[in-house]
Order: structure tokens, then C-alpha cells, then sequence
């Protein structure tokens, strides 16, 4: 059975009050219609519809090349006049001989296995809708049943108080055989509380024409949960965010608060894993066994080896290149890795050290206020407090070779490309542009003098 799937992302979101199209808000750092289309994707559909008018381009532009191995139609709908009228915009994209689903762009979190079994439920000739028993239905369209049979979906606005005390509310996902949805779109009217094309007007039309409709329910409510504002994504942020935070510790990870946790992306935790509080965790970030997270992290593009630790306020972004910290290394607090920050096993990094583009071997050291950048340093190197790789000269970068067992003074600027042969020791203050020999001390700083007699100025009497 051929499976069309429309998203409808055309809608302003007036109540975010934000210039930027609702749609593109981020969950869990991505934008919502990404989660939509991410699990849309899953579901093996010939086209994926995405009907944008509110901030159209910007929408467009933000989803193109996310999902290369998707077909992504979009489809504009210029102006909005309701939800039939949107899914009408899409009908020329959907195969009549087949089903047609509709999300909504701004229900992020929709599983699916439930749609599914929705799917499943429509079996290509029933209209099935997802519903859900709601505490407080306001706003939201209401299933009418005849005992147990579906009549009409009557939305709030138009509900007598009557209606209104139903609390079987419609989530806005449905499947539908393709050919009768066609037939029902083109007979919409707008004869409604808010004069719009109600795609939910269908069903009425279903039950006239003698289409089974069948009703299916969500698994739960955090997964039908629609965004209008500020306060509702906030909401759905925490929630997703506790899921996450349940479903680690299920895995054994101990939080100091899961309430003070966030993933925007994937995070793969090993045993005995230790999180404190306030730390964030984005792009793939993998936490080998007996990994401790200190408290006020950021990682993102980062893995790290069994039993290491971060300090507290550690901040280690890989970006494209990745950072990787090597079993046993203590990193932190206060330290900053950047793309390409290569940590051997037992590498001690230290508070106000930055390290980019690096390969540090086994057991180094930088402990205090200093810069790695395009360095290949030995293990066991000790690089002192205040030293710097001036590895760029306003043009290009250049490399720095540090040989094992080297140890580098305070205050000394590595000026690339240079390199420091094994076991040489650098003295303090240095300022080291030629290869320093293997083995023996290097200083380069003017030799001091005391000057014997040296009187300090005195002010001058007016
Ligand atoms: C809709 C349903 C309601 C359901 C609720 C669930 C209708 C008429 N009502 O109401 O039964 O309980 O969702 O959240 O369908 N959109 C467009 N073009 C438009 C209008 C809307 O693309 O012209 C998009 C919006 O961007 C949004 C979605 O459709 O993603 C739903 O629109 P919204 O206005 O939020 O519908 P509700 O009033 O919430
Ligand atoms: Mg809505």
C-alpha cells in the first residue's frame, strides 16, 4: 500500500510572538518540523508533503538537505484559510490508489509506532484518526460518537456546551484512503465559527458516505502535545528531557537531578556513568564506563574514555572534527576543548587551558592558563602555566612538535612551526622560533642583570 505523508507547517503560531516561523522553534535544540519529518521518515513514504506559507523560504531552507535519503515536496499555501485548505494545496502531490497521512508541523514529539498503527488501522480503506482523553479538552476538536461509533469531529469552537464536556479530543493526525480524502477535500465549506476550511470536517463526510472511521488512541499525552507558545514549548522541553533522563538511568546512569539535564541530540553512556547538575550534552557525545561528569559541562561532538572525569565547568565543543579524551584523564574545571582536541589516557587538562586541533599523548600535562593549538605533544610532556602555541602568523597555521618527557617552563610562546625534541626542557618566559635540541635546556629571554647603585626616581619638588 503506497504511503503519501503531509505535514501542515503553514500556520502563523501567533502566539509564540516571535519573528521566527513557529515550525523552526528548536526542541531539544532541533527545529520542531525536524523532529516531525525525522520520524515521518522512518515510515517508508513515497513523498513526503510539507505545506509552509508563514515564513515559507526560511522554512524551506532550513529542512533542504536534512534528510537526503527523503523525498521532500513542499508544497506553499498562500494565504492560510484552515486546515482543509491547507491539506487541499498538497492533493495534486498525493497517488490516488493510496494512503495519505497528515502531521502537524508542530507536534514534535509524535511517535512512530503509534502512527503506525494508525496506518495500519486506516488499511488503506478506513479513515482513522488518533485521538486522546484529555483532563482539559479546550481548543481542541471533539470525537461525537454515537456509542461507539465516530459521527463527526466538532471542533471547540463551534462545540455547544454540550460537545464541550466531551473530553475525547482529536490530536490533528490522521490516515486516509487517498482517493475518498480527495473527494472529501474538494466538498469543504467554510460556514464555521472561524469561517475556515476545517480538515476535520471530513469526517462527517466519511460517515454520510459509508467510510468506516475508526479512532485510534495515543499511547500518551506527551507525544500529541501541540506547540502554540513560549510557555507549551518550555513544557514539552522539560518533558522530552525527563524521558531522556528516565530512559539513561533505566541504562544505570546516575543523575544528581535528572530535572537538571539536557540532550539535544544523541548521548550514549557506558556503566556507572555519574552526571551532576546543569549539564548539557549536543551533537553525539559517548561516555565510556565509569565516565564522571562534573557539575555545569557542555560537550557536543565529543567522546571520552572509561573513567575519565570533567571538573565542573568544562566546555568541550568538536564540531565537525570531534574531541576525544582518553581513558583516565582528569579534564577540568574550567577548561575548554575545541574541534580536534585529542586526548590520550591520564592527560590532565586544567582550569583556563584550550586546547584546538591537538594530539596530546599519554599521561601530558597543561594544568594552568595556557593554549594548545596545532600541536603534536609527547607523553609525559609538561606544559607550564601562561605557555602558548603561536600557531598562526596572520596567514596560515603551523604546527607544533613536542617530544615526549619535554618540559615546558611558565610564560613561554611556542612559535610554529617549531618543534622541541624529547626530553628537552624549555626555560620559563622563552620565546622559542627555532628547534629546540632533544635533551638539553633551551632559553631564549634576555639574560637578567641587577644593576648595583640604581637609584628609583624621586618626585620633583615644584
Ligand atoms: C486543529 C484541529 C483540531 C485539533 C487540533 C489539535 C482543525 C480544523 N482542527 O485545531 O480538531 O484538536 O488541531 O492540535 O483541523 N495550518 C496550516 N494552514 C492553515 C491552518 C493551519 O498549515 O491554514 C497548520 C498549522 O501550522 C498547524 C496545524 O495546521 O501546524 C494545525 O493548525 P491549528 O491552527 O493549530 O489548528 P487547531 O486550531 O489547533
Ligand atoms: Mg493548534
Amino acid at each position: 500500500m503506497a504511503l503519501d505523508i503531509v505535514i501542515m507547517a503553514a500556520g502563523k503560531g501567533t502566539r509564540m510572538k516571535s519573528s521566527r516561523p513557529k515550525v523552526l522553534h528548536t526542541l531539544a535544540g532541533r527545529p520542531l518540523l525536524q523532529h516531525v519529518l525525522t520520524t515521518a521518515a522512518k515510515l517508508g513514504a513515497n513523498k513526503l508533503v510539507t505545506i509552509t506559507g508563514h515564513g515559507a523560504d526560511e522554512v524551506e531552507q532550513a529542512m533542504q538537505g536534512l534528510f537526503p535519503q527523503q523525498r521532500l515536496v513542499f508544497v506553499r499555501q498562500q494565504p492560510q484559510l484552515g486546515t482543509g485548505h491547507a491539506v487541499q494545496q498538497a492533493a495534486p502531490q498525493l497517488a490516488d490508489d493510496g494512503t495519505t497521512l497528515i502531521l502537524n508541523g508542530d507536534v514534535p514529539l509524535i511517535d512512530a509506532g503509534t502512527v503506525g498503527e494508525l496506518i495500519a488501522a486506516s488499511g488503506g480503506e478506513k479513515l482513522a484518526l488518533l485521538t486522546i482523553e484529555l483532563e482539559d479538552p479546550t481548543g481542541y476538536g471533539r470525537i461525537v460518537r454515537k456509542g461507539d461509533a465516530v459521527l463527526a469531529i466538532v471542533e471547540h469552537k463551534d462545540a455547544s456546551p454540550e460537545l464541550r464536556q466531551i473530553r475525547e479530543g482529536y490530536t490533528g493526525v490522521m490516515a486516509a484512503p487517498t482517493a475518498h480524502l480527495k473527494r472529501w477535500l474538494a466538498a469543504l465549506r467554510n460556514d464555521n465559527a472561524q469561517g475556515e476550511y476545517y480538515l476535520t470536517d471530513i469526517v462527517a463526510m466519511a460517515v454520510h458516505d459509508g467510510v468506516p472511521v475508526v479512532a485510534t488512541r495515543a499511547h500518551n499525552e506527551t507525544e500529541v502535545l501541540g506547540i502554540n507558545s513560549p510557555s507549551q514549548l518550555a513544557d514539552l522541553e522539560r518533558r522530552y528531557q525527563r524521558a531522556q533522563a528516565e530512559a539513561l538511568m533505566e541504562q544505570g546512569v546516575r543523575f544528581a537531578d535528572p530535572a537538571r539535564f539536557d540532550v539535544r541530540g544523541e548521548l550514549v553512556c557506558g556503566t556507572d556513568v555519574e552526571i551532576d547538575v546543569n549539564c548539557v550534552f549536543e551533537g553525539r557525545v559517548v561516555l565510556g564506563d565509569g565516565v564522571k561528569i562534573g557539575a555545569n559541562c557542555v560537550l557536543r561532538n565529543t567522546g571520552i574514555a572509561a573513567g575519565a572525569t570533567l571538573l565542573p565547568f568544562t566546555h568541550a565543543d568538536g564540531e565537525k572534527l570531534g574531541v576525544s579524551i582518553g581513558a583516565g584523564a582528569i579534564v577540568g574545571p574550567f577548561s575548554r576543548l575545541r574541534p580536534g582536541a585529542v586526548l590520550g589516557e591520564e592527560v590532565h587538562i586544567g582550569n583556563f587551558v584550550e586546547v584546538k586541533n591537538s594530539t596530546l599523548g599519554k599521561g601530558a600535562k597543561a594544568n594552568h592558563l595556557a593554549y594548545l593549538g596545532d600541536a603534536d605533544v609527547g607523553e609525559k610532556v609538561n606544559y607550564g602555566a601562561g605557555s602558548i602555541t603561536a600557531n598562526y602568523d596572520g596567514a596560515n597555521k603551523h604546527r607544533t612538535v613536542i617530544g615526549a618527557n619535554v618540559h615546558v617552563g611558565s610564560n613561554c610562546v611556542l612559535v610554529a612551526p617549531v618543534a622541541v625534541g624529547e626530553g628537552a626542557t624549555i626555560g620559563a618566559g622563552s620565546t622559542v622560533s627555532k628547534n629546540a635540541p632533544a635533551g638539553e635546556l633551551t632559553v631564549a629571554r634576555a639574560k637578567q642583570v641587577s644593576i648595583s647603585g640604581w637609584v628609583r626616581p624621586t618626585k620633583k619638588k615644584a
